[in-house]
């Protein structure tokens, strides 16, 4: 199977596919408190039966070109993960996400990750808008946005029921101008 290098440190990134079962519940395992401090997905990886339909239904909407899951290795080992949720190429707007077991992050894992799956959404696939959404008590999260050149541009006022809460969400976005200016200035 292909994968990109993210960098030196034996970091990859790989489509995570329904194969991926078993692998993808003993990172959940890894990291399942971490990662569930603001998002639902280990939630949703609970067994192998529902990580298999998790895989199951990314394989789905990869399939139809409305969603992406990508799975990041360290050293052979899988960390974690960055996805497409929405993949819209008729309105050339995404939304991206990602999450990383505990003992792999403040590596810049993400945000290489996110480079290059940004990269290929804007010159590739003609997105013209990517979306970003967190809360606004995840400050880990709302850095990458940061890093990766988003704009600020609203909250979501309690629009994420999570564990019988109600929490604001806020967006961010970079637009494919702004992308490839940045992109630009990085390269010189
Ligand atoms: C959100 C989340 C993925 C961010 O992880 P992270 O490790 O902080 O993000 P990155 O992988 O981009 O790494 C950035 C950190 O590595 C450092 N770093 C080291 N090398 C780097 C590099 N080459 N490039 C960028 N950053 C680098 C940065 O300084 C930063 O550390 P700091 O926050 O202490 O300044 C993580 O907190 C997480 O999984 N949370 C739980 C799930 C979740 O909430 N997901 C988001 C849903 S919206």
């Amino acid at each position: 199977m292909y994968a990109i290098s993210l960098g030196d440190d034996g970091a990859e990134l790989r489509p995570l596919e329904p194969w991926h079962a078993e692998e993808l519940l003993a990172h959940m395992e890894r990291g399942r408190e971490f990662i569930g401090r603001h998002i639902a997905l280990p939630d949703a990886v609970k067994d192998l039966p529902s990580a298999r339909a998790f895989l199951q239904a990314y394989a789905d909407k990869r399939a139809a070109d409305e969603g992406y899951l990508y799975g990041i290795w360290l050293t052979g080992k899988l960390v974690g993960g960055l996805l497409f949720r929405i993949f819209d190429t008729a309105q050339q707007s995404c939304e991206a996400g990602c999450w990383l077991e505990p003992a792999a992050a403040g590596r810049g894992l993400v945000t290489r990750g996110a480079r290059i799956i940004i990269d290929w959404a804007v010159e590739e696939r003609g997105m013209y808008r990517v979306e970003w959404i967190a809360s606004p008590a995840n400050e880990p999260s709302l850095n990458v946005a940061r890093r990766l050149g988003m704009t600020q541009e609203g909250v979501l006022r309690e629009s994420y029921l999570y564990r019988g809460v109600r929490s604001d969400m806020e967006v961010w976005s970079v637009l494919a101008p702004e992308w490839r200016a940045a992109r630009a200035g990085h390269d010189r």
